[in-house]
């Protein structure tokens, strides 16, 4: 082990900074493109480094790309825009959520005709009364449980598989903002002077900006001919035996 260590170290100690790795002048339009901004992520990467790594690494297409701590799927979108197969792996079903979302191209349409269903099943919602976890009390306010409830409720209604597991993925991106957990934070701290955001005007306004992401994501696969190339997202324990 020390000896694997030690040569380790010494591999590293020719390896020196290159210019070309970083990407500080990226533009947050950039890391945020296509799908990238649906949700947020702890420890996200940023996609140019993923998508030089599988340029530089699988310069043919028919290289598998896979990344068995998959997170919110960074590698596996970077990897279809550039024609490649990819699989992936996480522990979290959350992150199997947004991964499949984030690399299933929407017909536009088909979007925009189920805003309205959505709406129409929001609409006629009843006060339903779901079976909250006892501490849900702790992170959000009456109002915003009850609202929550029917944006759910609405959500749950729609037939078709992929555009359900769109909304829900804007459903789940919108938690937060509706809690009190601070914002700033990734870990779980309440935030006293938290002024509650309507969640269903908060839910619309990230559902929009998805829906505009999806028709760039959907128009450049459409010209590239990868529209169908398959992302296999896997919730798995990367440390255990899966074959
Ligand atoms: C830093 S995140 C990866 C983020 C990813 N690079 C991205 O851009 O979205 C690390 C991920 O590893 C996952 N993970 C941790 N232990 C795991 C295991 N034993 N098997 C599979 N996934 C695991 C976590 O759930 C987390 O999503």
């Amino acid at each position: 082990m020390e000896l694997l260590s030690r040569t380790i170290t010494k591999d590293f100690l020719h390896l020196f900074p290159r210019e070309e790795w970083s990407f500080r002048s990226a533009l947050r339009s950039q890391t945020m493109a296509f799908t990238h901004d649906y949700h947020r992520y702890p420890a996200k990467f940023i996609p140019q480094i993923v998508s030089k790594l599988i340029r530089e690494y699988a310069p043919n297409r028919t290289q598998v790309v896979l990344d068995p701590f998959g997170g919110c799927g960074t590698t596996l979108v970077e990897a279809k825009l550039l024609g490649h197969r990819s699989i992936g792996f996480d522990i979290n079903p959350i992150a199997k959520l947004i991964t499949q979302t984030k690399t299933t191209p929407i017909n536009p349409n088909t979007l925009t005709n189920h805003r309205s269903i959505f709406l129409d099943y929001y609409n006629c919602a009843p006060s339903t009364s779901y079976k909250h976890h006892p501490r849900i009390d702790y992170w959000f306010d009456e109002q915003s449980i009850a609202e929550l409830d029917k944006i759910y409720f609405a959500i749950k209604e729609i037939k078709n598989h992929n555009v359900r597991r769109f909304f829900l993925c804007a459903f789940s991106h919108n938690l937060k903002n509706c809690s009190r957990w601070l914002m700033k934070s990734i870990k779980p701290t309440i935030d006293k002077n938290k002024v509650m955001p309507d969640p269903k005007k908060s839910f619309l306004r990230h559902l929009d900006s998805m829906i505009k992401k999806n028709y760039q994501f959907y128009c450049r696969l459409e010209l590239l001919g990868y529209r169908d190339v398959v992302a296999s997202m896997y919730r798995k324990d990367s440390t255990k035996m899966w074959i």
